[in-house]
């Protein structure tokens, strides 16, 4: 059955080992600790764990910088314990997705090691040399300002190795088919121990072609279905989430027009557009970026969020859309990054401010698509702009009062807990919102609940709703005979709005809301009139909560068409 595509309407969450809690004392975070936090991630309702690397590593790239694909790195734990993990999530039904890393490795990973030790050896062909410094040594760069090049000279191998990320990550060519079988055997490996799936780094430059005579970079997107194919060999309900920020014409070439690529893409083109619509609010270039990443196969889904590990990338953004984000969420130069982003957390950005940051959350559990949260977001955390790039986002989970904020006995933590202002541990943390019933944490798990129980987002059919106002973003979907509704309000003051549900008859007279009991009758030639307060938002059914009995079992049956 199609239902049991269980990535197409679930809750995702997205947490890095070192930073999460730390059983054994040493100030880095654990197996162990992540395991004792488990039935946290179970209350709080989330149906997968997006696990950032954790394999061996030097670690300059928080992990992205992998020196042994088949193991666990030992500050983290064991592969037993890693087992250990994989194994409570099942039993909570919480699924794993692990990162797949694997344009590049580190350069201490033996592989690189043995290649520049002699253009004979074995894995001399698995990364990407030139004798000469390459023309275009000086471009596409990943990090501007940070990375001066993509091409660096390496005095033992004497010759040049190209890089599309930091130095220290020098490409896999993965166009080598000896490459391409290893990253299929990582892949194996990893869904023997227990994993759902991966969340695949830098899909385009992992498919691209590579060398110093590529003038253009081009795309060999058949690639993807040859791992899609053998993941589906070895585990039927595996996925692939691919992050690619890429423009939504080639969306497509992603997925794949038959559904045979990747199954979840992140929507960074949404991601933008969102920001840009908070600090505007101007929905209509948001509801212009629903509409272009509207196509997608049946089977295909894709992943929502606001942020992640990264910079809030803006770069695909106009210019001048580009700095209405940057004045309102971070005006400053030491708040933005790389030249197109923005490096803080979301609370921060958003002033701390509970009705925004509702608003914010409530957005990204109602566009179409399956939310994936940040660790800490749920309560709120700050961040740390004296932490270089993107590390300032990347600090311990506040857990409590306690020192380090119950992330570590340690006082040496591997990156300083938040512990002065607003964000410190001693305001924002897990146990105190736990007891608060109106804390964000709270607020959270009751919108996950709701989330969850609205499935016609992340399987119907959705409708932007004219409302002849910028600010107010109206959003229907549609599955299996019933229909829901959201209303957001973008701007800080009230606005009154009215609009039709759309739908034929009288079926959209009466919209139930889901959050309280502030429920909407149409009148005037069935239209509805609302007064959101200001960053409102309201989630309603349309019809009555009989809509369980109503629903078909199979999708596109006529709705006055007998069972
Ligand atoms: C994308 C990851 O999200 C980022 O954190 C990392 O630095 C690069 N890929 C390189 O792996
Ligand atoms: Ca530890």
């Amino acid at each position: 059955m199609i239902d049991d595509l269980w990535y197409k309407n679930g809750v995702f969450y997205c947490l890095s080992i070192g930073t999460y809690m730390d059983a054994n004392g040493d100030g880095i975070g654990d197996f162990k600790g992540l395991l004792r936090r488990l039935d946290y991630l179970h209350g709080l309702g989330v149906t997968a764990i997006w696990l950032m690397p954790f394999q061996p590593s030097p670690g300059k790239d928080d992990g992205y910088d992998i020196s042994d694909y088949y193991g666990v790195d030992p500050r983290y734990g064991t592969l037993g314990d890693f087992v250990e993990f994989t194994h409570g999530c099942r039993q909570r039904g919480i699924r794993v997705i692990i990162d797949l890393v694997v344009n590049h490795t580190s350069d201490a990973h033996p592989w690189f090691r043995d290649a520049r030790s002699s253009p004979d050896s074995q894995h001399r062909d698995w990364y990407v040399w030139a004798d000469k410094k390459p023309a275009s040594a000086n471009k596409g760069m990943v990090f501007p300002g940070v990375q001066k090049s993509t091409w660096t000279h390496d005095k033992e191998a004497k010759a040049w190795f190209f890089h599309r990320f930091y130095d220290f990550q020098p490409d896999l060519n993965t166009s080598n088919p000896y490459v391409q079988a290893e990253i299929l055997k990582i892949m194996g490996f990893w869904i023997q121990l227990g994993v759902s799936g991966f969340r695949m780094d830098a899909v385009p430059f992992v498919i691209s072609t590579k060398g110093a005579k590529v003038r253009t970079p081009v795309e060999q997107y058949d690639m993807l279905r040859s791992l899609r194919e053998f993941l589906q060999w070895r585990q039927g309900n595996a996925i692939i989430l691919a992050e690619a920020n890429v423009l939504p014409e080639t969306d497509m070439e992603y997925f794949g027009k038959d559904g045979d690529r990747m199954h979840m893409m992140f929507n960074f083109h949404v991601n933008q557009n969102l920001f840009y619509a908070m600090a505007s609010a101007d929905s209509r270039p948001l509801a212009k970026a629903l509409a272009a990443t509207e196509p997608r196969p049946a089977s295909a889904q894709w992943g929502l969020f606001l942020r992640n590990h990264d910079e809030l990338d803006l770069g695909r953004l106009t210019k001048a859309q580009r700095e209405v984000v940057f004045k309102r969420f971070g005006p400053d130069k030491d708040m933005q990054l790389y030249d197109r982003g923005i490096r803080r957390r979301l609370a921060p950005m958003l002033g701390g401010d509970r009705r925004r940051l509702e608003l914010a959350y409530s957005l990204m559990c109602t566009l179409p698509g399956t939310p994936v949260i940040r660790y800490g977001d749920e309560i709120g955390m700050g961040d740390n702009l004296d932490l270089p790039e993107r590390n300032c986002a990347r600090t311990p989970m506040q857990w409590s009062m306690e020192p380090q904020g119950g992330f570590t006995k340690s006082d040496k933590p591997c990156s300083p807990v938040i512990d002065n202002g607003p964000y410190g541990y001693e305001h924002i943390n897990v146990a105190k919102q736990r007891r608060d019933p109106n804390s964000m944490l709270n607020w959270t798990e009751r919108i996950i609940r709701m989330r969850k129980e609205v499935p016609e987002i992340g399987w119907g059919d959705f409708h932007v709703i004219a409302t002849r106002d910028p600010a107010i973003l109206a959003i229907r979907y549609d599955w299996r005979n019933n229909s829901v509704l959201f209303v957001h309000n973008l701007d800080e003051k009230p606005r009154e709005t009215s609009f039709s549900v759309g739908l034929a008859g009288d079926e959209g007279k009466h919209l139930i809301n889901l959050l309280s009991e502030d429920h909407s009758e149409a009148i005037d030639r069935g239209k509805h009139t609302l007064t959101l307060e200001a960053y409102g938002y309201r989630w309603y059914r349309v019809g009555g909560l009989d809509y369980l009995l109503k629903r078909r079992d199979i999708d596109g049956v006529n709705a006055n068409h007998p069972e």
